[in-house]
């Protein structure tokens, strides 16, 4: 069974690839390495023993993606990862992430109504959600004004898949919102590999423990949380993975209940700035440089996953703790920066 994965050498796409390829799935990944190494491959074929087919192609180009479909007339299930993630860019480049995140949607949901291929999962986000009016947040919460340009491409990307599934009911499509993925394959042999200085929390705690960076600011010690950091609800990336499997077993099997689903990838814990600082120090016996700053704009106070409707209708639940991800996500910049 062939399946596409796009982004599929980025943080959550390759560790998809192995947990399809280790299920037997034939992998085809389309990647532009606009944000990622084409030596990711060889963590694949460590992990897997088995290659990947590799297809260097720019998804902004409609025509290398018709041609792609066309060379690929078997493929049975798309996995689309391919996307920019940046709040902060996003924010002074907002037509850079119109293009790159909803233009390459487009393109592919059209060959994938034209050529009759219905399988399709969308990497989404609990950004969706913004500061949620109850928590943990349920698949049904409002849908609330975007905070940036990036989460606007992941409301928008819904709705044109929701619209497409409408219309063409052949389709068959999942929305998985992500909450905040982490950590590493246990293997070491694929990880986190942020350009640049890191925007996200726990490639910054790992960079500043190796040394790369100074010190960790910690954004808000006042919000109104048991110790009056952030909360959010970290997940092991192996764990996130694993679920786009299901979610695409769930398409091919044809379980779904009706053909635009959406389901929520989180633990269900929340867990504060300085919870994760200490899960970091217990599991690397080291003390983490960090000091308190003021807040970060656009930062929700608490957000976690009401995981109820993934644990009973998709069939899937986290099986990886948060020291688990944290002693990863350490393993692998040791590895890295060795
Ligand atoms: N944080 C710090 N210091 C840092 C980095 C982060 O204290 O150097 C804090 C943030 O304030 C936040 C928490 O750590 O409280 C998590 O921050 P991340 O940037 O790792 O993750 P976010 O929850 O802000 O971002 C995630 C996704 C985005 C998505 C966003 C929407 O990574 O793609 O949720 O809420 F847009």
């Amino acid at each position: 069974m062939k399946v596409l994965v796009t982004g599929g050498l980025g943080f959550i796409g390759s560790h998809t690839v192995v947990e399809l390829q280790n299920k037997g799935y034939d992998v085809v990944i389309i990647d532009n390495l606009s944000n990622s190494s084409a030596e990711v491959i060889n963590g694949i074929v460590k992990i897997t023993g088995k290659m990947p087919i590799f297809v260097n192609l720019d998804l902004r180009n409609k025509q290398h993606v018709d041609g792609f479909f066309n060379q690929h007339k078997d493929i049975e299930g798309v996995i689309h990862f391919a996307a920019s993630k940046a709040v902060g860019e996003s924010v002074k480049d907002p037509l850079l992430y119109y293009e790159n995140n909803i233009t390459t949607l487009v393109y592919i949901l059209q060959q994938l109504t034209e050529l009759k291929r219905k399988n399709f999962i969308f990497s989404s986000s609990c950004t969706v959600y913004g500061q949620a009016d109850k928590l943990p947040i349920t698949e049904d919460a409002p849908i609330k004004l975007a905070e940036s340009p990036y989460g606007n491409t992941k409301q928008i990307g819904e709705e044109v898949i929701k619209d497409t599934c409408c219309a063409y009911k052949d389709l068959n499509a999942i929305a998985l919102r992500y909450f905040n993925p982490i950590g590493a394959h246990p293997s070491t042999e694929i990880g986190e590999l942020p350009i640049g200085v890191p925007q996200n929390l726990v490639p910054y705690i790992t960079q500043t423990a190796i040394g790369l960076r100074e010190q960790l600011s910690v954004f808000g010690d006042d919000y109104p949380t048991s110790d009056g950091t952030c909360v959010r609800d970290y997940i092991h990336v192996v764990d996130v993975a694993k679920a786009h499997v299901i979610a695409l077993e769930r398409l091919m099997e044809n379980k779904t209940v009706s053909n635009f689903e959406v389901f929520n990838l989180g633990t269900g814990k929340g867990s504060t700035v300085l919870e994760v600082i200490n899960s970091f120090e217990k599991v690397s016996g080291q003390k983490l440089n960090y000091k308190i700053v003021a807040r970060r704009e656009g930062d929700v106070t608490a957000a976690y996953a009401n995981t109820t409707h993934a644990n009973d209708v998709l069939g899937w639940k986290t099986e990886l703790s948060l020291d688990d991800a944290m002693a990863s996500a350490w393993n692998w910049e040791k590895k890295i920066r060795g």
